[in-house]
C-alpha cells in the first residue's frame, strides 16, 4: 500500500507537530523535508560548496545534532533558492512519499512539485506572529539565548524569501485544505488534519 500525505506551509506553523501525529495516527513513516535543507544549510556554514553538500546528502545527516538552529534555519532557506540543491534532493523525497505503508512528507513544496500526485494535501498557516511565538517558546524551551522580535524577524524574512523564490516557491496546490493553526491548539489542529485525510481515504 502506497499512500502520500502532504503537508506544507511556513514556518513553525506546526506542520512538523501535525505530520508527527498524523503519521502516528495511520502508522505511516515521517519524512519532515526541511531537515534535507537544514543539512545542506549547515554543511554550508561549516564551508562546504552546498550543491556539492545537496548530491552528497545521505539519510544519517538528518540525525546530526545542530540543525534546528536559527543560524541553521536561516542557512536553509538560503541553499533552498538554488535550483541545483533542489534538484538533488528531489529523488530520495520522492521515494520516501512510495515507501510502502504510507508517508506523511512535511515541508514547502510536497504537494505543488514533489508529489503533486499526493492522496491528500495540506497546507497549515497562522499569522507570522502567533508563529513567531511558538518558535520563540520552543528556542527558550531549548535555551537558546534570544527574544521575541528577533525571531519574528527571522520569520519574516524567511517566510519572505520562501514565498519569492523562483523555484518551487512555497504556496498551496490548488487542491491542499487551508488549515489555519492561529486559534487551535495541538489537539483540535491534530484532529482538523486527521479529519481531512480520511476524507480522502
Ligand atoms: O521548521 P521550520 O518550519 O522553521 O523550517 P523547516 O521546515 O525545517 O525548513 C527550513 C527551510 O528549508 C525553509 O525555510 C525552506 O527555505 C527550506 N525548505 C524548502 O525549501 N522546501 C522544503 N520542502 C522544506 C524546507
Amino acid at each position: 500500500m502506497t499512500f502520500t500525505i502532504a503537508i506544507d506551509g511556513p514556518a513553525a506553523a506546526g506542520k512538523g507537530t501535525i505530520s508527527k501525529a498524523v503519521a502516528a495516527h495511520y502508522g505511516f513513516g515521517h519524512l519532515d523535508t526541511g531537515l534535507l535543507y537544514r543539512a545542506v544549510g549547515k554543511r554550508m556554514l561549516d564551508g562546504t560548496e552546498p550543491v556539492a553538500a545537496a548530491r552528497a546528502l545521505v539519510a544519517e545527516d538528518l540525525e546530526v545534532d545542530g540543525l534546528r538552529t536559527p543560524e541553521v534555519a536561516q542557512a536553509a532557506s538560503k541553499v533552498a533558492t538554488i535550483p541545483e540543491v533542489r534538484a538533488a534532493l528531489v529523488d530520495f523525497q520522492r521515494a520516501y512519499a512510495r515507501r510502502a505503508g504510507g508517508a506523511v512528507l512535511d515541508g514547502r513544496d510536497i504537494g505543488t512539485v514533489i508529489c503533486p500526485e499526493a492522496e491528500a494535501k495540506l497546507f497549515v498557516t497562522a499569522s507570522p506572529e502567533v508563529r513567531a511565538r511558538r518558535r520563540f517558546d520552543e528556542l527558550c524551551g531549548k535555551g537558546v539565548e534570544t527574544d521575541y522580535e528577533t525571531v519574528l524577524a527571522e520569520t519574516r524574512e524567511r517566510d519572505h524569501r520562501d514565498a519569492t523564490r523562483a523555484d518551487a516557491p512555497l504556496r498551496p496546490a490548488e487542491d491542499a485544505l487551508l488549515l489555519d493553526t492561529s486559534a487551535l491548539d495541538i489537539a483540535a489542529a491534530v484532529a482538523a488534519a486527521i479529519a481531512a485525510v480520511d476524507a480522502r481515504r
